[in-house]
Order: structure tokens, then sequence, then C-alpha cells
């Protein structure tokens, strides 16, 4: 299968239960049943259903063999061809449920309703299915598209700002890997207000299957353009205990002053970028540099740059610049570089 922003559905309020197989099995977050009295009857309407708590120990491959049996209680005797999974909640979910489908019966239909932005703009797209094998996130993994994302405006709102917020990092990073300029980004500026993810998601995951379309598997080395600002947002996530968002924001801004030095990115489009990813995602930026300067430990960044075994090597860590917005570049950076890169830009002393 193709991954295709044909496959997404926008919509105002949730599907109906008529629009999935009469089978289907429904993965839902449980939280979903106490926010609004809507999720709880669409989930009620299914007669397979299977609730779970949202998290990372539900990826645990430890819990899998529980969950597998459970599961495949409930599907049954149903036909491969007419068994089918959706998937109700944010990326933990997507990516649990993604699993099951994808092992079960060597693959069965998969479906997503994320109920989260990060699963809205992020993860419901790709593919990726993962689960957690010990301490290492995401070890274990298929591809496995979605053959439907349904995108559902009432659920997302209901998030609140703040997580809205936290997922502009990524709709960003979509607009930088974008040559055609967004009008609407870019008249964002210092008007928050304006910072409505909704209005432009569409445009934003468009950037996201454009990649895809390329190279569904990560195998030409194009989809890993997906990982900018990624490398050392990791390192910030952890070490600094932030949220996907900011780190990833941080992240993007140490991407973009990198590349500057390094791939002959413009100052203007630098400078331009990184004031609004300040703006948008991470209005505290200057306290978390300050704090970084305090709580960041070399020992600590290298071992967590190189814990991605499949961007590292022993020559460093593979990184993605950018030349100018929508002309991604993948290198080869030895570690000194990088942490001399960290000490410049002020993130350790
Ligand atoms: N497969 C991919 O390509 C990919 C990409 C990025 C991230 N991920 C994975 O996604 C996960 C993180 O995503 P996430 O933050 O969506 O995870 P999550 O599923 O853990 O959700 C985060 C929290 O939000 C709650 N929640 C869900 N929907 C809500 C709603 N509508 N309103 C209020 N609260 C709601 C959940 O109960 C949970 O407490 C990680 O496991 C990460 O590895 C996967
Ligand atoms: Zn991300």
């Amino acid at each position: 299968m193709v991954p295709s922003i044909e496959n997404c559905r926008f919509s105002t309020h949730l599907p109906s239960r008529k629009t999935f197989r009469p089978e289907a099995v429904l993965i839902y977050d449980r939280r979903l049943e106490r926010i609004s009295p809507s999720l709880r009857y669409f989930i009620r309407q299914f007669k397979n259903r299977y609730g779970v708590k949202a998290g990372e120990p539900l990826k645990s491959l430890d819990n899998f063999p529980k969950h597998f049996s459970r599961i495949s209680k409930i599907i049954g005797g149903v036909k491969k061809q007419e068994a089918q999974v959706i998937a109700l909640g944010g990326g933990s979910v997507g990516d649990f449920a993604g699993f099951f489908a994808s092992v079960y019966h060597r693959g069965i239909d998969f479906q997503q309703i994320p109920t989260t932005w990060l699963a809205a703009i992020d993860s419901a797209h790709g593919g990726k299915t993962a689960l957690n094998s010990g301490e290492v996130k995401n070890q274990l993994g298929t591809f496995h598209f979605a053959s439907k994302v349904y995108l559902v405006k009432s659920i997302l709102k209901q998030q609140g700002q703040r997580l809205e917020r936290q997922a502009f990092a990524e709709h960003i990073k979509h607009a930088l890997l974008c040559r055609k300029p967004w009008a609407q980004i870019e008249k964002i500026g210092k008007s928050l207000e304006k910072s409505d993810l909704w209005t432009q998601l569409r445009e934003s995951i468009a950037v996201k299957y454009s990649i895809l379309k390329k190279d569904p598997k990560e195998t030409k080395g194009i989809r890993s353009h997906l990982n900018l600002g990624h490398s050392m947002g990791h390192v910030f996530e952890i070490l600094l205990d932030l949220s996907h968002g900011e780190a990833v924001a941080m992240g993007l801004i140490f991407t973009l002053k990198f590349s500057q030095k390094k791939v002959g990115l413009s100052e203007n489009t630098c400078e331009q970028w990184c004031q609004l990813i300040v703006n948008t995602s991470i209005p505290r930026y200057e306290a978390l540099q300050l704090r970084s300067q305090k709580e960041l430990k070399l020992n600590r960044v290298k071992a967590l740059l190189f814990k991605d075994k499949k961007e590292s090597s022993r020559d460093g860590v593979g990184f993605v610049f950018l030349q100018a917005k929508g002309r991604p570049k993948k290198l080869n950076v030895n570690l000194q570089n990088l942490l001399s890169e960290l000490k410049r830009q002020g993130f350790i002393r």
C-alpha cells in the first residue's frame, strides 16, 4: 500500500459506526470514555472493543503476549479479510494497535483515529508501529500503513491550547521541509492566537506524505529527513525532561543555527524561523538554555547520541541539516563537532 493523504478524512465530528466493518475491534484509550459523552457513545457502539491505559508501558514487549491473547479472543473466528483494527487514542495506542494489526494473521486492515495533536500531525501517518524492549523505546516494530486516518476537529480541539502549542514544533518541522512558502505560518509572527493547528493540519500532513511517497520504508535515506530537529531534540527531551514538542523546538533551533554554519543556511532564514519557533512553541527558550548549561553533562549527551544505532556509527551521527527551506541534507557529523557546536550555541559550558 502506498501511503497517501487521500486516505485521510478530515471532519468536525467522529465518523459513524457504519464506516467500519461490522466485526472491527476498537482498541481505545480508556481515559477517553471519561473525557466526553460523544467519545463514550462512539466507543460503546463497538461490541468488539479493548480498552487500554495509554503510555509507554502499553508498548512493552513483556506485556504484549497477554494483550495479544485477549484481543485475539475478542476477534474470535472472524476471517482475515473481514477483520479490522481501529486505534482510538494518542501515539502510544496507535503504535501498539498498529503492531497488533500487523502481526495478527500476518497483517489485517488497520485504521486510526488519533486523539492527540502529536498523533494527528505525526505518528498516525507513516505506518511505523512499535513496541519497547526493556528501557529501549521503539526497539521492535513493523511498517503497517493505516488504510484510513480520521482527523476529528472536535476531539483534537478538546485538548486545549497548551498541547496544541506543543505539537506546533512538528508543524514547523513540516513547514521547514517544504519548498513552497506557507503564507499562514509565516504570518503568525508574535501572534500566538493565530497558531491554529487545525486549519493548517492538511497542509502540514501533506508534507509528511510527500516524503513518505518517495521512501515509504526508509530505504532511500529520504524518509530520515523527517528527523529534522530530532537527533538533538531527543537528547534535550531526556536530559532536561521536556515534553516532546518543546524538545523538538529546541532541537530545531539548534539545527538551524548549526546549518547556518555548516551548510550555508542564510542568516535571514535562520533568524526568522528561530524567532517563530520561540514564539509559537517554546516561549521559555532562554530559561531552558540556561538550565541546559547547568544540567547537560557531556558523557550523558554522548551516550544518548549513540543510542540510536540506526543513525550512528563509530565515525559519528547521521544529522539532518537544512540548506534552505525545503532543502534538507543528511550528513555524518563526528561527535566532537556536535559537542563543540553545543558549546558554541551556549547549551553546555
Ligand atoms: N509511529 C510513529 O511514527 C511515532 C511518531 C512519533 C511518536 N510516536 C509515539 O507516540 C507516543 C507519544 O504520543 P502521544 O503523546 O499521543 O501519546 P499517548 O498515547 O501516551 O497520549 C498522551 C496522553 O494523552 C492522553 N490523551 C489522549 N487523547 C486525549 C485527548 N483527546 N484529550 C486529552 N488527553 C488525551 C492519553 O491518555 C495520555 O495520557 C510515544 O510512544 C512515541 O514513541 C510514534
Ligand atoms: Zn517528533
